[in-house]
């Protein structure tokens, strides 16, 4: 059976797809130091033939090819999902060593393996981060100069370079998906996830950093899951870039504090900060392209509202313990 290794595979989008690629009948074995993802993320998979699960720090090498030696063994890695990163973009501005680590040197390791244990493919979680802020470009996958103004950013940049020149080296393909913010369950962060903590906390108010004029889009996982596994499918040449997201042009954090408030306290009064940036190395607005994901095939089920209407309802369910 051949293997797919997720790494950062007890993270969100990674235990997501987990359980499409073991519905397809290939074996996964998923990598987490469980820096942020969660032992409990793996539960659901405990009794399904072919999934493996060890927790390691993919910066520590000795230890990622330990890790990787049984599956390696055990019917060859085909593909590598490299989903390990540092997902907090704020703690990487307080302290650019953790995209260093987390974000760059996972990419910079996974790259190293992936050679020794000759996987034909790595898929490589990139994000819209790399783009910086273009205002009201239109941002399609060719668009520079790319000037991100996120730490995170810059790392998530270096290693798609890292990753283009292995495949001119070694790599036999690579397929990058570049995707906006993504929501639904399990969350383990995000915008949705922190009104819905606030409110709980202080059920009469909710507090909301800057202004509510970020307009944002918003992929629902689900939807991305399917996305990645079709640009795996169908993409054509052996490096491929895809801007992954809804079409439309996003969703205010105004109406994502309202929608949230409306399900978990009605009742509650928000409060507006200042200024259109929710932190430094936020991005206020931009506008994606997706023009060339759907001349492929593929476009998302759920539009940016659609997405946050059934993440909201999702994540109050994960964190109520009711539907
Ligand atoms: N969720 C989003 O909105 C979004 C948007 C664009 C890109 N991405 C990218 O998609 C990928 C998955 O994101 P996510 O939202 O599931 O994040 P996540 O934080 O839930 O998952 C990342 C996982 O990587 C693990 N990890 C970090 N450093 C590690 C290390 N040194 N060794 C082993 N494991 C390590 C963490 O423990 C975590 O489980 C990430 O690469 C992220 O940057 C996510």
């Amino acid at each position: 059976m051949a293997i797919h290794v997720i790494t950062g595979g007890a993270g969100f989008v990674a235990v997501n797809l987990a359980g499409r690629l073991l519905d397809r009948g290939v074996g996964v074995l998923a990598l987490d130091d469980l820096s942020r993802g969660r032992r409990d993320y793996w539960e659901p998979f405990a009794g399904r033939d072919g999934f493996r699960s060890e927790v390691v720090d993919l910066t520590d090498l000795t230890a990622f090819r330990a890790a990787l030696a049984p599956a390696a063994e055990r019917g060859g890695v085909s593909d590598i999902w490299h989903l390990a990163a540092n997902s907090d973009i704020p703690a990487g501005i307080a302290d650019p060593a953790i995209d260093l680590r987390q974000t760059f040197m996972t990419t910079f390791n996974t790259l190293i393996v992936a050679k020794e244990v000759s996987a034909q493919v790595l898929h490589f979680a990139s994000s819209s981060a790399i783009y910086g802020d273009l205002g009201e470009q239109a941002i399609h996958e060719d668009i520079g100069p790319l000037e991100p103004i996120s730490n995170y950013g810059a790392m998530k940049l270096a290693s798609e370079a890292q990753i283009r020149a292995a495949v001119e080296a070694h790599l036999p393909r690579a397929n990058v998906f570049r995707f906006p913010n993504v929501v639904g369950v399990p969350a383990t962060h995000g915008v949705m996830l922190d009104f819905v903590h606030k409110l709980r906390a202080t059920p009469d108010t909710l507090d909301v950093l800057g202004d509510g004029s970020q307009r944002k889009a918003y992929l629902h996982v689900e939807d991305l899951v399917e996305a990645m596994l079709f640009i795996a499918d169908k993409a054509p040449a052996r490096y491929n870039v895809y801007n992954v997201g809804p079409s439309d042009e996003g969703i205010h954090v105004r109406e994502i504090a309202e929608i949230v408030r409306d399900r978990v306290s009605p009742a509650a009064r928000i409060r507006y900060g200042t200024g259109s940036r929710g932190w430094i190395g936020d991005v206020p607005r931009f506008r994606y392209s997706t023009e060339r994901l759907a001349r492929l095939g593929w476009s998302p089920r759920l539009d940016s509202r659609a997405a946050v209407l059934r993440a909201v309802d999702q994540i109050v369910a994960q964190e109520t313990g009711r539907p």
